[in-house]
């Protein structure tokens, strides 16, 4: 999508679709020169439609000629906040996507530098689609050509391209089907990320055997396709300001193991690669935006499925740490890829970790869709992840890590068993991988919910969201 800025007035720009933004208090002076175009009838409409301009509602027009754009849509942004330019622009995004325009033009009004940067965020989120497997006529051209008019501020435009671009990349890898997103080929998507200040380092099976990554080696073994450890790293240049780990969970199929999915809750596990997908978007946006902070990157990639040499039920692993997990149950196998993930960024010497997990139902139980579960102890970390999510439009919450829950991972023959009981789900598997971190500020983050979407939500199309892609890129970079 290329982005220009432009200083036509509504009447000339020509575009299959211009999107024009409006407040309650903006409608009548951002609507004139259109509503004069046509001859006084465009504000009659909208109050006989009974258009209110909250954040992201729309109205649309044929323009009859009448102005040099083929569809008037006007767009609500809400009370005005930055939000409200995400979900306007995010609402134009989607009505060119259902339409597959190529060509649209956008004033939302006077934009600050961030406010500029969420809109083109929330148009790219909007427009995205993954329709590369459709062969009929419902699958729709992307936008070549975004116009901005009204006063944008252009480093926002460059710094929302890197956000979206990162997040469009971790969506795409999400909607991937497993045949085609395994643990080699997400390795090389990690790969093709090289760059000066970009390495990527990938050990294969027999590597992440002779490190002695249990774990990661206990839960692909049922695979075919053999487990990668990918850690990608970012430099700055001169002394970095500070140093960060992310850690993604890479199963890019989770079948359960011998602790089977049925097969409903088995259809969607293409999307347990999502934590993983969303590190290596925020390592996309990084090498774009080259903040000074030293960036890691840390995958455990596998496949959890069933053969004759899977890892089994009473199997006891012997884990990258040094310590034994007794296997209760083959369907918790993200928290021992990240165990090993875990203990590996700990010896990185940086000033935080922070792990990324589509890793239990229960995050989905407590918290629905579109929460993140945040699960830290730091309290620089927990704040910073909210109000960097508060700018970004995501949601992150608090949950507690308790001390006196961790008996319920209390082993009979190994050190520690891989799950709690019924209860707590989500909090009994963050307390399973704080075992396995030391010497590091760390923030677990379940994105269960809202890593992958059954139905469209506001702009986003269902499948993978790049869920935590915009709120981390803004907390590292900012
Ligand atoms: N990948 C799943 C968690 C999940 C569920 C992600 C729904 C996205 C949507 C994870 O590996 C899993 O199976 N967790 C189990 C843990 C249980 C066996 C302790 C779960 O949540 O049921
Ligand atoms: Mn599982
Ligand atoms: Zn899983």
């Amino acid at each position: 999508m290329k982005i220009s800025l432009d200083s036509k007035n509504h009447t000339d720009i020509d575009a299959d679709i211009l999107g024009v933004g409006v407040t309650e208090d903006t409608l009548n002076s951002a609507l004139a020169v259109l509503d004069a175009a046509f001859d006084g009838t465009l504000l009659t409409a909208l109050t006989n439609e009974d258009f209110k301009p909250t954040a992201g509602s729309t109205a649309t027009f044929p323009t009859f000629g009448k102005i040099a754009a083929k569809r008037l849509m006007i767009v609500g942004l809400g009370d005005g906040g930055t939000l409200g330019f995400q979900g306007a622009a995010g609402a134009v995004g989607k009505a060119a996507r259902a339409s597959g325009s190529l060509n649209i033009a956008i004033d939302l009004g006077s934009m600050t530098a961030s406010q500029t940067q969420i809109a083109i965020e929330g148009f790219v989120a909007g427009n995205y689609k993954f329709d590369k497997y459709k062969t009929g006529d419902d699958k729709k051209s992307g936008v070549e050509n975004l116009v901005l008019l009204g006063e944008t501020v252009e480093s926002g435009v460059a710094i929302g391209e890197a956000v979206a671009a990162g997040q469009s990349l971790a969506r795409d890898l999400v909607n991937e089907p497993a045949d085609a997103i395994y643990p080699e080929s997400l390795a090389q998507v990690a790969r093709d990320l090289k760059s000066d200040k970009l390495t990527v380092t990938v050990w294969n099976e027999d590597q992440i055997e002779a490190e002695g990554m249990g774990g990661i080696m206990g839960v692909g073994r049922g695979s075919d396709r053999k487990p990668r450890f990918i850690h990608m790293k970012y430099t700055p240049e001169g002394t970095p300001s500070k140093k960060i780990a992310l850690v993604g969970k890479g199963v890019t199929f989770d079948a359960g193991g011998y602790s089977l999915k049925p097969s409903a809750g088995m259809l969607t596990m293409r999307c347990d690669m999502a934590g993983s997908a969303a590190v290596i978007g925020v390592m996309k946006a990084i090498r774009e935006l080259e903040p000074d902070a030293e960036v890691h990157g840390i995958v455990g990639a596998v496949e959890n499925l069933v053969s004759g040499n899977a890892y089994k039920l009473g199997d006891i692993l012997d884990m990258y740490s040094g310590k034994r997990v007794e296997i209760h149950n083959t369907d918790a196998e993200g928290r021992l890829v990240l165990a090993d993930c875990l203990h590996y960024a700990s010896q990185l010497d940086v000033d935080a970790i922070i792990d990324l997990a589509t890793l239990t139902g229960a995050a989905v139980v407590a918290l629905g869709d579109h929460y993140v579960a945040m699960f830290t102890e730091d309290d620089g970390i927990s704040s910073g992840l909210k109000s960097s999510a508060a700018e970004a439009g995501e949601n992150v919450w608090p949950m507690p890590l308790p001390g006196e829950y961790k008996s319920m991972l209390k082993a009979e023959w190994g050190d520690i068993k891989n799950v709690g009981g019924r209860s707590a789900g989500c909090i009994t598997a963050a307390l399973f991988l704080s075992e396995f971190v030391e010497g590091a500020p760390w923030c677990h983050l379940d994105i269960a919910g809202p890593a992958f979407l059954d139905k469209g939500h506001k702009h986003m199309a269902a499948g993978g969201t790049g869920s935590m892609v915009p709120t981390l890129t803004r907390w590292i970079t900012g």
